[in-house]
């Protein structure tokens, strides 16, 4: 099969890498240099979203936020400018449900089949096919992406309609937001106690409460190692997409709305480009 990805950034990189193994892979970047780095790995660059759509059977789109899905797919030189008859595109960016359906919405209007599967699970996950899919939009149209979808994740839950992957994605993001601040707060008290903070992890990873964030993220929180798999600017952009979700469905979702606040704060201090979980050093400062 012939796979595009569109948006080469952090995890479009990992996932191109990772569905390459097995089909010829197409991709396209804003910034061109990122996607040329691919080209050790045997994939192909191509000049647009239309240049890529007229070779690829499906098109995966992993770019920031719906602005840019919008801009690849319906500005110049946008996917619908490069279709045929066969071509699917699959999103995984994070965005609202609601920005979901009406993308989905137009592309249907062009003739395009459109499935939303965002992901959870960072750019290692997607190398080792490890990560979790929640998919939205036709079980028809997802049947059709199966094979490729199931090199990159180990479990893959249909959810519904166009919209119902980004919705359940936006009720997990919610956790990774508000987990990363409870792991920091319980290291900074920790610390103000005069304990070791990988005895604070110690602990907690022997109980019940452990997570998969505390037992692999917690170590490098606690040493200050915050080299980035997802951009704390990221995390703040889909606490508004979740502020703004919650909103129009009419959900009362007040932790998110105080993490959105900090996290805010976090990249006024110049520490979007850091992973999320610096989030931590964010509180620290205020210690
Ligand atoms: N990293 C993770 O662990 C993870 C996990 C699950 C979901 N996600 C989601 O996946 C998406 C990508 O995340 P990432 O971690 O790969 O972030 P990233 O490294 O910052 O990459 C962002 C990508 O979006 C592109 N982009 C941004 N604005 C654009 C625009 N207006 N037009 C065209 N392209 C544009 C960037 O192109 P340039 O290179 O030109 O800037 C880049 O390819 C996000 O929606 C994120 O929330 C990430």
């Amino acid at each position: 099969m012939n796979v595009g990805i569109i948006g080469t950034g952090l995890l479009g990189s990992a996932i191109a890498r990772r569905i390459a193994t097995e089909h010829k892979v197409h991709v396209y970047n804003r910034t061109r240099s990122k996607a040329e780095l691919l080209k050790k790995s045997g994939i192909q660059v191509e000049d647009s979203p239309m240049a890529l759509a007229k070779k690829c059977d499906i098109i995966i789109t992993i770019v920031k936020d719906a602005q840019a899905i919008e801009e690849i797919s319906f500005g110049k030189n946008g996917i619908i400018h490069g279709k045929h008859d066969s071509l699917i595109v699959a999103d995984m960016s994070t965005i609202s449900p609601i920005s979901s359906r009406k993308i989905a919405k137009k592309f249907s209007d062009n003739g395009i089949s459109m499935i939303d599967t965002p992901v959870m699970g960072g750019p290692s996950f997607a190398e080792k096919g490890q990560m979790v899919l929640m998919v939205g939009g036709k079980k028809e149209t997802y049947q059709k992406c199966k094979q490729v979808l199931d090199l990159i994740g180990e479990k893959t839950f249909h959810l519904g309609e166009n919209g119902a992957g980004h919705a359940m994605k936006l009720a997990m993001n919610s956790q990774i937001a508000i987990l990363a601040l409870s792991i920091s707060e319980g290291i900074i008290l920790a610390k103000k106690s005069g304990l070791d903070p990988m005895t604070f992890l110690e602990v907690l990873n022997s109980t019940y409460f452990k997570t998969g964030m505390s037992v692999n993220k917690g170590p490098k929180m606690a040493k200050g190692q915050f080299e980035p798999s997802f951009f704390l600017k990221m995390m703040q952009k889909d606490l508004d997409e979740i502020d703004y979700t919650a909103k129009e469905f009419g959900a009362n979702m007040p932790m998110s709305k105080i993490a959105n606040q900090i996290y805010k704060k976090a990249i006024n201090e110049g520490l979007g480009e850091m992973d999320y979980t610096a989030i931590l050093a964010h509180l620290e400062q205020s210690n």
